[in-house]
């Protein structure tokens, strides 16, 4: 228990094709994949996880059928506002990274109403990246940065890695010690691209509604086995934990 990562990042893949093996819509999936995020977070803060982030909606998913996309859409609004509760319970702030400016009136609603009830929550965050990429994040990351250069607000030189950070849309937050991808696919997917750059990948075939606590902890266990060097050696990192 006492390696436990205090930021995990979830890619929730398989939820379209949990629905199809079963002859279902794919929206039951979705469905489904909200249980499952339920089932996640309370196993996640009987560990200890501080912070989850879940990838909900990427600027890519714009692109899948309207009825697919006002479907989620609806599920978003429907979640947050069933688990407004529960996040107040375990001390959990909601967090959004992506452009919210795209989302449908009532889910940012939703949205917004369960981030300002949940403003003042200290434990930890699940953060929802919705309408989100990292490309987008880093282009308007950079944008911010010709802006105050550009207004004399910092200098060229001042550019540094805490600058970037500051200007991301997880400023502020960890950054994930634990990557999980469900669904059996082995890519990133324009997910958290600066924030994983020393983050443990784990990839399973399980679809994401079939992702419970057991997976979860396998997942955890097969982090822990791992060791991060961050550049050093093994013997170096081996010394610093003695
Ligand atoms: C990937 O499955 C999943 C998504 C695009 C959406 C994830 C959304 C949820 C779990 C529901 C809403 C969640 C919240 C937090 C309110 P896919 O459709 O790409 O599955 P496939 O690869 O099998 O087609």
């Amino acid at each position: 228990m006492n390696r436990v990562p205090r930021h995990v990042a979830i890619i929730m893949d398989g939820n379209g094709r949990w629905a199809k093996a079963q002859g279902r819509d794919r929206s039951e999936g979705h469905r489904a994949g909200v249980d499952a995020l339920h089932t996640m977070l309370e196993a996640a803060n009987k560990l200890g996880i501080r912070y989850v982030t879940c990838y909900t909606f990427s600027t890519e998913n714009w692109n899948r059928p309207q009825k697919e996309i006002d479907a989620l859409m609806y599920l978003i609004g429907f979640a947050v506002q069933r688990e407004t509760q529960n996040l107040l319970d375990h001390d959990i702030s909601l967090k959004v990274i992506g452009d919210m400016d795209r989302l449908p009136a009532s889910a940012r609603q939703a949205l917004d109403d369960c981030i300002a009830k949940t403003a003042h929550c200290k434990y930890g965050s699940l953060i929802l990246a919705i309408s989100y990429s990292s490309r987008w994040e880093i282009t308007r990351m950079a944008q911010r940065l010709a802006h105050d250069v550009a207004a004399g607000r910092i200098t060229p030189d001042q550019v540094d890695e805490q600058a970037v950070s500051q200007r991301l849309c997880t400023d502020g937050i960890p950054d994930p010690e634990l990557l999980i991808r469900t669904g059996g696919e082995q890519r990133i997917s324009n997910y958290l691209l600066w924030q994983i750059a020393y983050s443990e990948l784990y990839f399973t075939d399980i679809y994401w509604p079939d992702f419970g606590e057991a997976e979860l902890f396998d997942a955890i266990v097969d982090y822990q086995s791992r060791e991060r060097r961050f550049g050093k050696t093994s013997a170096q990192v081996q010394a610093e934990n003695k």
